[in-house]
């Protein structure tokens, strides 16, 4: 006889259905693991024997295949154990097929038959929801695979537990859900930053329209400051959102104690990190960090020092809002739209152009340190800034500006302006409009658009550039609920790109 449990496999966040097969046949004892399934999957022989041992059985010496169909499909991951050990009691006739035929199941065992929290609940759990299917997952996760709405969720301790739950000897209680937030609260606030008003307007319209921005500035004027506040001044996520970006931090087992991601995301590499660890990849394929940052804020700081390579890649899903990671025998898709935030030195000692610090070697060492960065990455990046020196006395002042709330008003009153445009599109910031979209709803007036081609230029702005200014410059015009882009919108666009253009930049 044949036993069948279901389980899944992950091409990115995308989960496909897994049918582990059980068959034992009179034979020589052996026990085989078919179905392309990595080390891991190997190695579970032992756990999976281990475990029905801590339960009082043990493996028939008969001859014993496990197959995990489509067999064509490569499996990964400590998962599979728990629905192999369950197929297995089924074939031994410890358990009847029909108590677990209809769930789908994850799980590690321990050697003493423990069910061990592993990476993707959360993804696997809807995928159980839309196939009508329950879920069975370990005991710590049962929150999160609630946050799915499926209401046949079975999260059990160890294997005697489940073992008992499905025989009906000893029903389990339904996981307890947990509510969300709690745990991420931030203490950061737009008004710990005094002065830099323009850079707090950039930000702002940055918050408004999904704009990347590049802030350029000496040490110690407050730009990782700036970056860090981002996201207390964007608006918060939706509960698709919130889905979405959980299902990437649950298949990087980052999801912890059952919380979903209810805030944005604000990942900030180091510039050491390698480039599959920033876009995704490496020994698992697992989300890179501007996955990690997917619906959130990707800041780099330092941003010449990221290698070159590391940056290039960055190009794709900066367009694309995905990012395709190569395996060895196909590709796997990862969302990735993420707000880009850079922040450089204009040289490498930090001070061009700042009195009282004049370096020896201006002003070679700063077009030297900003070469690093390619045209066509700063292409995609719509607002550019300079963030000077404050003054002491600025600094020594006791009040502050605006605090992240009463920006936050502001910035949502005019992303419901902008969005009413969006309504029968796929998008819902005017940075991800592409310039076929952007033709139909920018709505310039003649002297915005003279205005713009004669600075285009003179900049010799490229088709992209040309785009992003338009773009921008839409954003601030929706933040004075105005349908169409005046000469002063446009200004103030131009504004942000000619700032670092007539620099080095
Ligand atoms: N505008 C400001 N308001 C209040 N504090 C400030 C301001 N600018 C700088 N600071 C103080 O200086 C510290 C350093 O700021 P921050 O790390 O943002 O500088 P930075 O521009 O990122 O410098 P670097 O180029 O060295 O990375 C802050 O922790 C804060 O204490
Ligand atoms: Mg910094």
């Amino acid at each position: 006889m044949i036993s069948c449990t279901h389980s899944v496999a992950f091409a990115g966040i995308d989960v496909l259905k897994i049918s582990i097969e059980v068959q034992i046949t009179n034979g020589l004892p052996s026990f085989t693991i078919v179905g392309l399934g990595d080390k891991a999957i190997a190695e579970s022989r032992e756990r999976v024997r281990a475990a029905l041992h801590a339960v009082g059985l043990s493996l028939p010496a008969n001859h014993i295949t496990v197959n995990l169909a489509p067999a064509d499909v490569v499996k990964e991951g400590t998962h599979f154990d728990l629905p192999i050990a369950i197929a297995l009691m089924g074939a031994m006739g410890v358990l009847e097929p029909e108590s677990f035929y209809n769930y789908l199941m994850m799980g590690e065992l321990g050697l003493d038959g423990t069910i061990r929290p592993v990476s993707g609940i959360l993804p696997a759990s809807v995928a159980a929801t839309s196939y009508e299917m329950g879920f069975i997952c370990p005991k710590e996760q049962g929150p999160e695979a609630l946050w799915s709405g499926n209401l046949a969720i079975v999260a059990p301790h160890n294997l005697l537990d489940l073992m008992n739950h499905l025989k009906g000897t000893q029903l389990l209680l339904p996981p307890e859900p947990v509510s969300a937030q709690s745990t991420q609260t931030s203490f950061l606030d737009m008004k710990d930053i005094k002065g830099q008003e323009s850079a707090k307007r950039a930000m702002e319209i940055a918050a408004v329209g999904g704009h990347n921005v590049l802030m350029v500035g000496p040490p110690g004027s407050g730009k990782s400051m700036l970056a860090a506040r981002l996201p207390t001044i964007m608006p918060p996520l939706s509960t698709q959102e919130m889905l979405e970006v959980s299902k990437i931090h649950s298949v990087a087992g980052l999801l912890k104690d059952g919380q979903l991601v209810t805030t944005r995301p604000f990942r900030a590499p180091h510039y050491n990190a390698s480039t599959p660890a920033m876009v995704g990849g490496g020994l698992k394929a697992k989300p890179g960090e501007i996955s990690l940052a997917h619906r959130g804020v990707l800041f780099l700081d330092e941003l010449p020092e990221f290698s070159r390579q590391t940056l290039e890649a960055l190009r794709q899903p900066l367009e694309t809002g995905e990012v395709s990671v190569a395996r060895a025998n196909s590709h796997i898709t990862y969302p990735s739209r993420f707000q880009f935030i850079a922040a450089m030195n204009p040289c490498r000692c930090g001070y061009l152009g700042v009195p009282g610090h004049e370096c020896p070697r201006a002003p070679r060492c700063a077009q030297e340190y900003q070469s690093k960065l390619s045209g066509p990455l700063l292409d995609r990046i719509d607002i550019q800034i300079e963030v000077p020196l404050i003054n002491p006395w600025q600094l020594g002042q006791l009040q502050s500006g605006e605090d992240s709330a009463t920006i936050l008003k502001r910035v949502m009153a005019a992303r419901a302006f902008q969005k009413d445009r969006f309504t029968n599109l796929p998008i819902s910031t005017n940075a991800e409009a592409d310039g076929r979209i952007l033709e139909q709803v920018a709505n310039l007036t003649d002297e915005a658009r003279a205005q713009l081609i004669h600075v285009a230029e003179q900049l010799h702005l490229s088709g992209r550039g040309f785009h992003r200014m338009i773009r921008v410059a839409r954003t601030i015009a929706d933040m004075d609920q105005s349908e169409t882009i005046l000469r002063v919108h446009m200004d103030e666009a131009l504004s942000f790109r000619k700032s670092c253009a007539k620099g080095e930049l």
